[in-house]
């Protein structure tokens, strides 16, 4: 490939660096002093968020800056490249192509790519789910003693978990208006055996459904729990004298992988088991197979426009020019932030308390597609790349680690993420009982007046007017100039949720293509899975493995060999 020119050297990236220090010398209260329709300006609706750009610390000429820079680094290509499969994960020698599996399905036929038509297969494969579960749901197949399916354990780790669960909790409020009956599920992804430990008390084994989620099917992880969960429900159904026990696994486990030769060697039916490929990365997979159990759980419509949430966004982003493509903004955004503020993190701060996964979620999708330091071309990047991604939800992080975010001495982006009407409409009398507080206004009011604070700070001389002593005046100041972006919308649907995923998913690949990297391998995760693999015998019983360890590692091993109870 050729050589990656430096983000550095663009002439927009000199203009970008020009407009740090112009707006260094102002700020936001200035800013929409100056232009009474800032906030119209720089906010844009994308599918069915409303996303507000403008407590961000540029002005309306930075828009179009940021739009040269795309189209001087090639943005345009490769996202056209992303969207017709060329292979864009170079290290791998694959395509990238999770875009394809949310196409509606009369694109079938439309995106052949190294001879698969690849939304057509998708669709296969979407269907064979949606019968399987509708079969879960309507009892048509059962446990193997005939009761009906009333609990899923999804084991996977990585790609495999963390999208699935995060999507089962933030459509928790969905679940009584999904026709049928309620079936729950749980998430078992640590190898740490108190994950499956706790998951599996209390369960009904003729009434659970394990899904065994893994794209290679070789996990560890995984393959650990999924033959523990085989033992586990082997050993439940036998100590209830449950007959035909060698027709209890096809009944009770079902398995997601693009190695479906692996899933049969495990010993589940290849009925039961649903592909995907290798073009779709894991952290972009959750709606791919590895959303099966969200299928099971909610039903084809929901997982219908769970899919479409993903589309529009798609679709927005690759045809919207660049200087009003908000997806493409966020993402030069936050490499603007990054390389020219200094920021290190990026927070993520949901109010909305069933998105508290997505956090979580999003930092694989960032850490793991951009913390690199080898460009796409094999050369070293010379600047820095991948923010941190972290968050909680409001308003718990507010009484936890907002302090520095308002007046700490890093600048942390944030993204505030809010909905307009409430899962549970709930009112409070207040406490002299004279009032009827709507308690999701109250929420609402604390997400409004985060960004207000943070954009726009209190003056030394407000705080003096409100009769503050002296001497604690400076530390009642806020600053301001904290830049935030606002995202809304009506409610927390499963196509807010699909498009929300979207949105990040673009937003990181974005950044990936301005600083030059692969976003789509994970080279980074190797070592350590390697050396737990050669460190394993030296813990308990090979003392000539022992002694081939650093010496920290050895002390490590010989404090757990000591204290470890027999
Ligand atoms: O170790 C990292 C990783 O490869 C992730 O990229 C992936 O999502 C996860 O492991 C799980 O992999 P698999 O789905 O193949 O079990």
């Amino acid at each position: 490939m050729a050589q990656i020119k430096e983000l550095t050297d663009a002439r927009a990236w000199k203009k970008l660096e020009k407009l740090k220090k112009t707006q260094e010398k102002t700020s936001l209260r200035e800013q929409f002093a100056a232009q009474p329709t800032r906030a119209q300006d720089l906010t844009f609706d994308v599918g069915p968020l409303r996303i507000d750009l403008s407590k961000n610390l540029i002005d309306q000429e930075a828009l179009g800056t940021f739009a040269e820079l795309a189209e001087e680094v090639g943005l345009r290509e490769r996202i056209e490249e992303q969207f017709t499969g060329v292979h864009i994960n170079n290290t791998e020698d694959r395509a990238v192509l999770h875009t394809a599996l949310r196409y509606p399905e009369e694109k079938r036929g439309s995106l052949i790519v190294d001879g698969q038509d690849v939304i057509g297969d998708a669709w296969d494969v979407l269907h064979k789910i949606f019968t399987f579960a509708e079969h879960i749901r309507l009892g048509k197949h059962t446990g193997i003693t005939g009761k009906k399916i009333d609990t899923i354990v999804n084991i996977g780790i990585g790609g495999s978990d963390l999208g699935p669960v995060m999507v089962y909790e933030a459509l928790r409020a969905k679940a009584h208006e999904v026709a049928g009956r309620e079936i729950t599920a749980r998430y078992v992804s640590n190898i740490d055996p108190s994950d499956i430990g706790e998951k599996l008390k209390g369960l009904n084994p003729e009434t659970t459904l394990f899904v065994i989620c893994s794209k290679t099917f070789t996990t560890l992880e995984t393959l650990t729990n999924a033959r523990i969960a085989k033992k586990w429900l082997l050993d439940q159904l036998s100590a209830r004298s449950v007959e035909k026990l060698d027709e209890a696994i096809s009944k009770h486990f079902i398995a997601v992988s693009t190695a479906l030769d692996k899933v049969e060697d495990f010993g589940i039916d290849p009925e039961n088991a649903f592909g995907f490929w290798n073009w779709v990365g894991g952290r972009y997979s959750v709606e791919s197979a590895i959303g099966t159990s969200l299928a099971i759980v909610y039903g084809e419509d929901v997982y219908r426009d769970f899919l479409r949430g993903f589309h529009e966004v798609d679709t927005y982003y690759r045809e919207t020019e660049f200087s009003k493509n908000a997806v493409a903004l966020m993402g030069i955004l936050n490499v603007y932030y990054t390389n020219i503020w200094g920021a290190h993190s990026h927070a993520v701060l949901p109010y909305n308390q069933y998105l508290h996964r997505f956090p979580a979620f999003l930092q694989q999708m960032t850490m793991e597609s951009n913390g690199k330091t080898i460009r796409a071309d094999g050369t070293r990047t010379l600047i820095d790349t991948g923010e941190i991604f972290w968050g909680e939800p409001g308003t718990n992080g507010q009484h936890a680690f907002y302090q520095l975010i308002h007046q700490g001495t890093r600048l942390i982006p944030g993204d505030f993420i809010a909905v307009a009407n409430p899962a549970h409409a709930l009112h409070d009398k207040g406490a002299d009982g004279s009032e009827n507080h709507d308690v999701h206004e109250l929420f609402l009011a604390n997400f409004f007046a985060q960004t207000k604070a943070l954009a726009f700070g209190k003056t030394r001389e407000e705080v003096v007017a409100e009769g503050v002593p002296e001497n604690v005046v400076p530390a009642k100041v806020f600053e301001g100039n904290r830049p935030t972006t606002s995202i809304m919308a009506e409610e927390l649907s499963a196509e807010v949720v699909g498009a929300l995923i979207a949105l990040y998913e673009q937003i990181t690949f974005t950044q990936g293509m301005l600083w030059g990297l692969n976003p789509f391998d994970q080279m980074g995760v190797e070592l350590g899975k390697v050396l737990a693999l050669q460190i394993y015998p030296a813990i308990s019983k090979n003392d000539a493995a022992l002694s081939e360890q650093d010496s920290s590692t050895q002390g490590l091993i010989e404090y757990y060999r000591q204290h470890r109870k027999k």
